[in-house]
């Protein structure tokens, strides 16, 4: 890798298995290595080999892929850990030690001296077997500056080929991180890499301003996923770095959204929907103001272009919408309302806002047909039957039969519940006719009871960027899900069509000039 590259080492397999209540099966961490590697990543770091069993399994499944990226395993200064590494296959070893006094004293509890030697002798012990070393004095940031300065100069004497300065409990501000990097310098003249905590929100920051201040790589988690607050979030680190800093690292920018909704669905973490670059909202735009100028130009708006980073915008409905959004919104639906009749609708949805309400796709096309007194969209896809199977030792199962331009499609599927199951078998049938993928899903009980109403709204996307939100409500979970899900594909058919035949009068109006 050329040098002018930022070098990404990416720990969401460790330290972003850490965040609590995450464990990932070694098929699972599998998977997200080889989409960390397609994504470009320097290095993986894929666990920390001698915890359990699980964890030397899949770092051996892992290595067997023959990813392009280097692979790293965690290890204390001991050498059992490092022998754990070693039996896992891996050629490169992140050997670490708290050297904090408060870590000495009520953790370790060792001299400064035990410590030291301790260091020097795990890194002695992994390059006498061949392995690539980094190193890294835990709790770097609340160390004393002369003792971790002797730290690193002694580690680096004792061969580590690279070292690493965690701030573990994010105690740190960029002015800090930037005079602690540039210290360090002085003494050592192997790479050095940041590993930076999010306590105070600060991690990316402080990660950045490190590279500034010399450090040539950065240790990052996918969604900043991690302990307590998490780690450098790996898509928000990339994309600053590539556009506030116009320093480039090798990530495939295009692949960010992907690989955050694999590592999200797989983890179980659900990311915030304001979070920076990948969260639902970070390129939605509701507020009149901001939709009329999104529509004119969208860099009024927004700080990049969705694409960048695999996104697509989206506009919604609300209180604060204008009379731009919503006509434009409607466009999509090929309704193409008077100015009166368009004022009316963006009152409507005002109201509704007003009172709380969330306006979906469904509800603002409701809004329009009423006022434009025009027939709702037409149905293609029906719902025609379905029964599901689901119990305490049972996987749950479901047979679907649709009704698609008058033919009758049956299939079957299974999931992780019946609902899951029967939107699976959904996808199975409609799939050629539209590959879509769920995006938000949200169930919500309207009234309270056993026999509560439920209402489930979800958000649908198909592989060219059509975004459609629709809800139903019903009293049975699995029906209402079915009937949403089928609202949206119905609703993202009406959006191909519409995107059709408007590339047809294109074409046509190209042929006649
Ligand atoms: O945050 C930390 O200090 C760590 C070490 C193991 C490097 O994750
Ligand atoms: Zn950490």
């Amino acid at each position: 890798m050329s040098e002018e590259y930022v070098k990404i080492y990416d720990t969401t397999l460790r330290d972003g298995e850490q965040t609590p209540g995450v464990t990932l099966t070694p098929s699972n961490k599998t998977k997200i290595a080889i989409k960390l590697d397609k994504l470009g990543v320097d290095v993986i770091e894929v666990g920390f080999p001698i915890i359990s069993q699980g964890e030397m399994e899949a770092t051996k499944q892992i290595v067997k892929q023959n990813l392009s990226c280097e692979i790293s395993g965690l290890a204390r200064t001991e050498k059992k850990d490092i022998d754990a590494v070693i039996n896992c296959d891996l050629k490169y070893v992140h050997t670490f030690i708290a050297t904090s006094d408060i870590h000495l004293k009520y953790k370790l509890k060792k001299t400064r001296d035990e410590v030291l030697q301790k260091a020097i002798e795990a890194v002695e012990y992994a390059k006498s077997h061949g392995l690539m070393c980094e190193f890294s004095a835990e709790d770097s940031t609340r160390t004393d500056r002369e003792f971790l300065k002797q730290v690193y100069k002694q580690v680096v004497d004792a061969g580590t080929d690279r070292i690493d300065v965690p701030d573990t409990v994010g105690y740190s501000n960029p002015k800090y991180i930037d005079t602690l990097i540039r210290d360090l310098r002085t003494v050592v003249n192997v790479p050095i890499s940041i590993h930076c905590h999010d306590d105070f929100g600060l991690a990316v920051a402080n990660s950045l301003t490190a590279i500034e201040a010399g450090a040539s790589c950065a240790h990052v988690t996918i969604n900043g996923l991690g302990e307590r607050a998490g780690n450098t979030s790996l898509e928000e680190f990339v994309m600053a770095s590539h556009c506030l800093y116009g320093k480039k690292t090798q990530i495939k920018t295009k692949l960010l959204y992907e690989i955050s909704k694999i590592v999200s669905n797989l983890t179980g973490v659900v990311v915030q929907p304001n979070k920076a670059i990948i969260g639902e909202n970070a390129f939605g735009h509701e507020s009149g103001i901001h939709t009329h100028g999104v529509i004119s130009n969208p860099l009024t708006y927004e700080p990049i272009n969705p694409e960048m980073v695999g996104r697509k915008r989206w506009l919604e409905a609300g209180k604060h919408a204008g009379l731009h959004g919503i006509s434009a919104m409607l466009e999509e639906y090929g309704l193409i309302p008077s100015q009166e009749q368009l004022k009316e609708i963006v009152a409507k949805v005002k109201d509704l806002g007003d009172k709380g309400k969330h306006i979906t796709d469904a509800d603002l096309l409701a809004i329009a047909s009423q006022i434009m007194r025009q027939e709702g969209l037409e149905q293609r896809i029906k719902l025609n039957d379905f029964v599901v199977t689901t119990g305490m030792n049972v996987v749950p199962t479901a047979s679907v039969r649709l009704i698609i331009e008058g033919k009758e499609f049956t299939t079957a599927d299974t999931g992780l519940g019946p609902v899951d199951a029967a939107l699976k078998a959904i996808q199975k049938i409609t799939d050629k006719l539209a590959n879509i993928t769920l995006r938000e899903f949200k169930l919500e009980s309207i009234t309270g009871g056993s026999n509560a109403l439920a209402e489930v709204s979800i958000k649908v996307e198909d592989k060219d960027g059509h975004i459609a939100s629709t809800s139903a409500a019903g009293e049975d979970i699995v029906v209402t899900s079915l009937q949403a899900m089928i609202n949206g594909l119905n609703r993202i058919m009406h959006k191909q069509a519409m995107n059709r035949n408007k590339n047809k009068d294109k074409e046509l109006r190209k042929f006649t000039v």
